[in-house]
């Protein structure tokens, strides 16, 4: 058994824990990272492709945006298609000086372990392919963090252990059962997910309603697109070779006269639940979560990471409030201010969905209803600047 000590444990290697050890790095505070999975397999999830400005200013204060600054493509608008329509959301007019940048999570993990690495912070650790992950010694404020590295069993003395393990992980079960209250649904369909080495046919991202479901073409450069397609939520992904995914987007999203879909090889597909859940509070003691361990939001608003990237902000000027001055308000106060944030994210995700996809259940009302709720959007300034604001990212949550 191997004996080791730090001041914060975190549990995961995704956005949330790597940004908040980077963040504690340069705060002067020594952590901990324990990664179920490889390093490879951590660089080369896609997942997400959409940041607010506010995650974006964060990453850069943190020193780890100049490639994000370099590649990440900047954008004034998305658009919406349904029927035969096509409605630009134009974000310089509706909400003046803010925007969104595509920059793909995967490259944003990439420059996190760069820095923890390879950085002036080398020298803290992040323990890869970590099995056996338990913790004791809570009720007693001394968090111990057990895990296995290459068969040798390990304890890890903490101050404080934050769980940053996603919606799978493992450190939500550690919140004691009474007091803590779960909420959670789950949509009737799944995003079945592609990475195409083709030039994005749109400069913005579209998101589209067709009476066959929803489609999103969104773009990692400008010789690589992304796209999902709404399917059923038990998909075989077998089923649908290359040319079935082609010919569906193209019936999706070329609904407009003059524009086509450039087609291309497809690299990677995958298959996304659409859910909604959060888990409140967020904190037990010395134990706390952050972002997709605490809650998930549909993706259709592409704010998951944008919420992660806000849990950690706090938490980590949290931490150094308390380790600096003896200060516990904004620990104290950690949970019930991400929660409202987390609520107001919750509700735009799920107004955005049902808004663009068809939902089995539906009958003819109901979908002339949500015609009716998008062509409101597309034609009240006060409907677009909604969704707008809070696409581009809520300021004052
Ligand atoms: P994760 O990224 O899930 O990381 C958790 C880490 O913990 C993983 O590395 C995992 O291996 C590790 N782990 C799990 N269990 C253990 C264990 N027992 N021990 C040790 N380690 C463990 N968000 C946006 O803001 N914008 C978007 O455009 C967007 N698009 C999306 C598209 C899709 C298809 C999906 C699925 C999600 C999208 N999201 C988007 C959401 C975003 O990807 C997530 O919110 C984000 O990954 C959350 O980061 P995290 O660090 O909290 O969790
Ligand atoms: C993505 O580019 O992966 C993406 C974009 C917008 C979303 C979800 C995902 O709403």
């Amino acid at each position: 058994m191997a004996e080791l000590k730090t001041r914060v444990g975190i549990i995961g290697a995704g956005p949330a824990g790597l940004l908040l050890s980077h963040l504690l790095a340069r705060a002067g505070l020594d952590s901990w990272v324990l990664e179920r999975r490889s390093r490879a397999h951590v660089e080369s999830r896609v997942r997400a492709g959409v940041l607010e400005q506010s995650a974006v200013d964060t990453l850069c204060r943190a020193g780890v945006g100049e490639r994000l600054v370099r590649e990440g493509i900047i954008h004034h608008g998305i658009e919406l298609r349904f029927g035969d329509r096509a409605q630009r959301i134009d974000f310089e007019q509706l909400v003046p000086g803010r925007n969104i940048t595509v920059y793909g999570q995967r490259e944003i993990v990439k420059d996190l372990i760069e820095a923890r690495l390879a950085g002036p912070n080398a020298h803290e650790p992040v323990s890869f392919e970590a099995t056996e992950v338990g913790l004791t010694g809570l009720a007693a404020e001394e968090p111990v963090v057990h895990f296995t590295v290459g068969g040798q069993r390990h304890r890890l003395a903490c101050d404080w252990v934050i769980g940053c393990d996603g919606f799978h992980g493992v450190s939500r079960d550690w919140l004691p059962k009474a007091g803590v209250k779960t909420y959670e649904r789950t949509f009737p369909f799944a995003w079945l997910g592609v990475l195409a080495n083709v030039e994005p046919s749109s400069r913005e991202l579209v998101y589209a309603l067709h009476e066959r479901g929803f489609a999103l073409h969104s773009m990692r450069s400008n010789d690589i697109s992304r796209f999902y397609l709404q399917v059923s939520p038990d998909e075989d992904l077998r089923a649908w070779t290359d040319e079935r995914i082609w010919a569906e987007l193209t019936c999706r999203l070329a609904t407009v006269p003059g524009w086509s879909l450039r087609t291309g090889p497809i690299l990677e597909k995958n298959l996304a639940p659409l859910r909604s859940f959060v888990v409140e509070p967020m904190r037990h003691g010395r134990l706390l979560l952050a972002g997709d361990a605490a809650h998930i939001v549909p993706a259709t608003g592409a704010k998951g990471l944008n919420l992660a990237v806000a849990d950690v902000r706090l938490l980590s000027n949290a931490l150094v409030a308390w380790y600096t001055h003896g200060s516990a308000e904004l620990l104290d106060q950690y949970s019930e201010t991400c929660l409202r944030r987390v609520w107001r994210v919750q509700q735009f995700s799920c107004w955005m969905t049902r808004l663009l996809h068809r939902f089995p259940s539906d009958d003819a009302f109901e979908r002339r209803i949500q015609l009716a709720q998008l062509e409101a959007v597309a034609t009240s300034r006060a409907g677009a600047t909604s969704l707008a604001e809070n696409y581009v990212g809520l300021e004052h949550v």
